[in-house]
C-alpha cells in the first residue's frame, strides 16, 4: 500500500483562480467543509490575465445595453453553438456577480458620476466592461482571496491532483502530490469543483503560464466525462512578439478599447478591409466614425479592431503571411496616435493602460505613448472543456462539477473578451452553490486501494527510467507540433500528421526519466503534465479535424465557410473502455422561443 496522507471536505475544489474561488467561497456559505487546491500559489492564476474587464450589461455608461443585447452579442460571437441556457444566466446574472464582487471590496474605475465604468472591447455592442485600468482580473483575485480567506476553507497550495477516485461511477475523491516534497495526497470528498482553467501551454507561443497544461479537463476525461467542442482554441489577436522572451505575453484588447489601431508595415489600417457579414452593419465606415464610437457617440458604429478574436486573429496572421508585417513577425498596434485627438494623451494612456505601459517599457524597451508596439497572436483560452448542465454545472460524472475556463458551453465557438470574468464568477457561484447541496445529500464514498495504489505506481514511473528521455523535449516537440499543424489555420493534412505525430509522442512520453527524487523536482513534475497535455491535444486535433467548416476559433484553410451540416452541433469525446478515444456529433437543443425573438430583435 502507498504511503499518503488523508485530508477529507465536503467539497473539493481544484483550481484556485477566479472560478475556483467563488466556488469555494459559495459552496463555504453553505456551511460544509471546502478544502481549494492550487497547483501554484494562492492568487497565481490565469483569471490575471483577463486584464480589460469584466462583461456585465449594467448600462453604466450606455443606457441601451440590458441582458438581452448581452445574451445577443454572446451568441453571435460564439456563432450559435454556446449552451443557450448559460449564455442566458450569464448575460442576467453577471452585473450581480460585478455588484457583490464591489461590496467584497474590488476598486473599479469610475463614471463622472461615481458608478462603475464599462469600457467597449470586441464584439460587444455596447461599453460593457467593468474595469479597473487594465489589471481587473488581478483585482478579482485580490478580491475574492481577501474574501475567501476568511470563510473557513481550507487552501492546499502547490499541490498537483494526477487522478480523480470514483466508487460506483461517482466522484469520490482525488490523488496528488505536493508540488515541493512529493509526498502523496488523498482528498475525499463528496462532490468535486473542477476549476483548472486551460490548455495553454499545449501550444508554443501562449499567454498561458506553466500551470495551464490542461489538468482538469484529463481529469475529468480519465474519469469518464464528456469533453466538448475542444476544436476551439481561442488565439488572442494581440500577444508581444519581441523581444523572444517574452513572446506571448497578452497585449490587453483594452488597447484597441481605448482606440488603439493595428497597422501594417504599409501604414495601412488593415481591418478594414474585411467585415464579416455577421458585423457588417454594426462596424465603423472609417476611421473618424470608430473614434466617434471610442469616444461614446452612441450614433457611431466600433472600429473593426474591435471585431471578435477569432477575425482579428486571422486577419494579422494574414497580414504577416503575405509580407506586410512588422520585423519580428507581427503587426503593429498604435496607441500613441490618439495624442492627434487628446491633448493630455500620454497621461491619458498611462492612467487607461498602467500595465501595458510598464509591460512594454519593461520588457522590451517600448514606450507605448509615443511609439508603435509589435503585437501578434497568442493562444489564450479554450472554449472547449468539460461538459456540463447549464445550469448545476455538474458533468456527466455524478458529483463532478466544472467552472470557468475548464466548463465548455457558455461561449460556443468563440469567447467574446470580457466573458470570462463574468463567467468565472456565474458560474463559480453556481458550481459551488450546487455542488454543496449535492453534497449535503450524499453519504461518504469509498475510497478504493487499488485506485490509489495505481496513481501512486502511475507517478513514480519515471523514476524508474532514470535515462529516459528529458520530458522537456517532449513538452516542446508537442508544442511545437500544436502550434504549426493545429494552430490558427488548419488543414486535413496538417490535422492527420498531427494526430500520428501525438501517436508518436505517446511512445516518447511513456519513456522520459527523471533522476533525482521528489523533492523539488520540476523535471518530475514535467513527467506528469504530460500526459494532460498529449489527452488535450488528441483531443483538440480529433474534433478540429472532424469539423469540415470554418467557424468562430477554429478555421480551415481547406474549408474556408461556415457549413449548414455543422451549424446546429457540439463535437463531444469521451474515452473508450480501451482507453481510445471516441467522438460523436452532438445535437444544439433547439433555442426557447423567447431567446430566439430576443436574437431576432438584436441582428
Ligand atoms: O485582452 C484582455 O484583456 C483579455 C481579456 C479576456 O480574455 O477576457
Amino acid at each position: 500500500m502507498s504511503d499518503y496522507q488523508t485530508v477529507e471536505h465536503d467539497v473539493l475544489v481544484i483550481g484556485a483562480g477566479g472560478a475556483g474561488l467563488r466556488a469555494a467561497i459559495e459552496a463555504a456559505a453553505s456551511k460544509v467543509s471546502v478544502g481549494l487546491v492550487c497547483k501554484s500559489l494562492l492568487g497565481k492564476a490565469h483569471t490575471v490575465m483577463a486584464e480589460g474587464g469584466m462583461a456585465a450589461a449594467m448600462a453604466n455608461v450606455d443606457d441601451r445595453d440590458n441582458w438581452k443585447v448581452h445574451f445577443s452579442d454572446t451568441m453571435r460571437g460564439g456563432q450559435y453553438l454556446n449552451n443557450w441556457v448559460m449564455a442566458e444566466l450569464h448575460a442576467k446574472e453577471a452585473p450581480d456577480r460585478v455588484r457583490e464582487l464591489e461590496a467584497w471590496g474590488a476598486l473599479f474605475d469610475r463614471t463622472r458620476d461615481g458608478r462603475i465604468l464599462q469600457r467597449n472591447f470586441g464584439g460587444h455592442r455596447y461599453p460593457r466592461l467593468a474595469h479597473v485600468g487594465d489589471r481587473t482580473g488581478l483585482e478579482m483575485i485580490r478580491t475574492l482571496q481577501d474574501h475567501g480567506i476568511h470563510q473557513g476553507i481550507e487552501v492546499y497550495m502547490e499541490q498537483t491532483v494526477t487522478t480523480l477516485l470514483t466508487d460506483g461511477g461517482r466522484v469520490v475523491g482525488a490523488f496528488g502530490y505536493d508540488r515541493e516534497r512529493g509526498r502523496f495526497k488523498v482528498f475525499k470528498a463528496k462532490a468535486i469543483v473542477l476549476a483548472t482553467g486551460g490548455v495553454g501551454r499545449a501550444f508554443k507561443i501562449s499567454s498561458n503560464s506553466w500551470e495551464y497544461t490542461g489538468d482538469g479537463h484529463a481529469l475529468a476525461y480519465n474519469a469518464g466525462a464528456d469533453l466538448m467542442d475542444m476544436e476551439f482554441v481561442q488565439f488572442h489577436p494581440t500577444g508581444m512578439v519581441w523581444p523572444p522572451s517574452v513572446r506571448g505575453i497578452l497585449v490587453t484588447e483594452g488597447v484597441r478599447g481605448e482606440g488603439g489601431r493595428l497597422l501594417n508595415n504599409k501604414g495601412e489600417r488593415f481591418m478594414f478591409n474585411d467585415i464579416p457579414d455577421l458585423y457588417k452593419n454594426q462596424t465603423a465606415k472609417d476611421a473618424e466614425e470608430g473614434w466617434r464610437y471610442v469616444t461614446g457617440d452612441k450614433s457611431a458604429n466600433r472600429p473593426p479592431e474591435l471585431l471578435t478574436r477569432d477575425h482579428v486573429a486571422r486577419c494579422i496572421n494574414r497580414e504577416v503571411k503575405a509580407g506586410r508585417g512588422s520585423p519580428h513577425g507581427g503587426v503593429y498596434l498604435d496607441i500613441a496616435w490618439i495624442k492627434e485627438k487628446i491633448p493630455s494623451a500620454q497621461d491619458h494612456i498611462k492612467k487607461k493602460l498602467p500595465s501595458m505601459y510598464h509591460q512594454f517599457k519593461e520588457l522590451a524597451g517600448v514606450d507605448i505613448t509615443t511609439t508603435t508596439m509589435e503585437v501578434g497572436p497568442t493562444t489564450h483560452y479554450v472554449m472547449g472543456g468539460v461538459r456540463v448542465d447549464g445550469v448545476t454545472q455538474m458533468s456527466t460524472v455524478p458529483g463532478l462539477f466544472a467552472a470557468g475556463e475548464v466548463a465548455a458551453g457558455l461561449h460556443g465557438a468563440n469567447r467574446l473578451g470580457g466573458n470570462s470574468l463574468s463567467d468565472l464568477l456565474v458560474f463559480g457561484k453556481r458550481a459551488g452553490e450546487h455542488a454543496a447541496n449535492w453534497a449535503r445529500q450524499q453519504g461518504a464514498g469509498r475510497i478504493d486501494e487499488a485506485q490509489v495504489s495505481q496513481a501512486a505506481k502511475q507517478a513514480l514511473e519515471p523514476f524508474d527510467r532514470p535515462n529516459g528521455e528529458n520530458p522537456y523535449n517532449v513538452q516542446h516537440s508537442l508544442q511545437d507540433m500544436m502550434q504549426d499543424k493545429v494552430g490558427i489555420v488548419r488543414t486535413e493534412a496538417d490535422m492527420a500528421a498531427a494526430i500520428e505525430g501525438l501517436g508518436a509522442l505517446k511512445k516518447r512520453a511513456s519513456g522520459v526519466g527523471i533522476a533525482g527524487n521528489r523533492e523539488y523536482n520540476s523535471g518530475w513534475h514535467t513527467c506528469l503534465d504530460l500526459p494532460n497535455l498529449l489527452c488535450v491535444s488528441e483531443a483538440v486535433a480529433r474534433c478540429a479535424l472532424d469539423r469540415r467548416e470554418s467557424r468562430g476559433g477554429h478555421f480551415r484553410e481547406d474549408y474556408p465557410e461556415k457549413s449548414k451540416e455543422f451549424a446546429n452541433h457540439n463535437t463531444v469525446v469521451r474515452k473508450n473502455a480501451d482507453g481510445s478515444m471516441q467522438l460523436r456529433r452532438e445535437a444544439i437543443p433547439a433555442m426557447r422561443e423567447d431567446l430566439k425573438q430576443v436574437v431576432e430583435e438584436n441582428k
